[in-house]
């Protein structure tokens, strides 16, 4: 039979989740929804998905269960090092052009982290920086990380990743930027140190709102495998929104599998997945 005709909330929530987050989860997907929402379902005593969502349309849960059904239906993978050739452009060129232009004086980098999931990709750009720094380039940076789901966000706050989540991470760099903790209950885990933590913020924002509370002149906006969960009308959209807070010169970097969604007049590619306001 139709799901749609077994739930009649079924369409009415793959339109909520899309326009309040930009995710696309159309109805056939129903499977993979209600197995992502099953602790929620269970923790509201639902009798199963159709009565969680009448729960939530019909008995007035739905702005109290949002936040924890964002955290659910985001995908949040991530690793440190991810699509390292980012990094590597970021401190081969960006820094060094960055120390050019504003010399004598040494400059100070705004970074963004547009869909920083547990931090991953905000604590990559803090390493590789205070890299640069120690060999002897001179400027000082600010990193600042958003996301939609306030669980990944508490994660990033705590900076703390499992041996596995670290293995990217080159073991002197390792050995120099994250501490091993004490506590026989964090066995397996390390935090990053706190002068990188220091230089990173983390904030709730939903790329889905209309104006973003961030600097207008950011010079790298990080903004990868995020576009790809949304349809064609948001992606720009949220392109747009990027390339109003980078300043002239400034640059957005993509996930690989996203180059073909980025257009805008004020764009011009440096090269794959790599973006430079104009
Ligand atoms: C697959 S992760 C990508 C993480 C990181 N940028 C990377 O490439 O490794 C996608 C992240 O986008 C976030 N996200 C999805 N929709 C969002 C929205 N509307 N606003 C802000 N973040 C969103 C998710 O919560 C998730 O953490």
């Amino acid at each position: 039979m139709n799901q749609m005709l077994r739930c009649p909330h079924d369409q009415r929530f793959s339109d909520l989740i899309r326009s309040r987050t930009g995710i696309q989860l159309p109805v056939h997907r129903r499977q993979m929804i209600e197995s992502r929402l099953r602790p929620r379902i269970s923790a509201v005593g639902a009798s199963g998905f159709d009565n969680y969502l009448s729960r939530l349309f019909d008995d007035g849960l739905l702005e109290e269960e949002l936040p924890l059904v964002i955290d659910l239906l985001t995908t949040n993978k991530t690793d440190f090092y991810r699509e390292s050739v980012h990094f590597d452009v970021l401190v081969r060129e960006i820094v060094p052009e960055a120390i050019r232009r504003t010399a004598p004086h040494a400059p100070r980098l705004k970074i963004w982290s547009a869909a920083s999931s547990e931090g991953a990709e905000a604590y990559t750009t803090a390493i590789v920086l205070a890299e640069a720094q120690r060999a002897g380039q001179r400027f000082s940076y600010a990193i600042l990380g958003t996301d939609i789901s306030r669980r990944m966000l508490e994660r990033a706050q705590r900076a703390i990743y499992s041996t596995e989540q670290l293995a990217p991470v080159p073991s002197e760099l390792r050995a120099r930027y994250t501490m091993k903790a004490r506590a026989p209950t964090h066995a397996g885990t390390a935090r990053i140190v706190p002068e990188l933590r220091d230089r990173v913020q983390f904030m709730h924002l939903n790329l889905m709102d209309q104006t973003y509370s961030v600097d207008r002149d950011v010079d790298v906006i990080f903004l990868r495998n995020v576009l790809i969960y949304f349809g064609a009308e948001d992606q720009a959209a949220v392109v747009s929104r990027m390339v109003s807070h980078l300043r002239p010169g400034g640059y957005l970097m993509v996930g690989h599998s996203e180059s073909m969604v980025v257009s805008h007049p004020h764009l011009t590619q440096h090269s794959p997945s790599i973006f430079r306001k104009t």
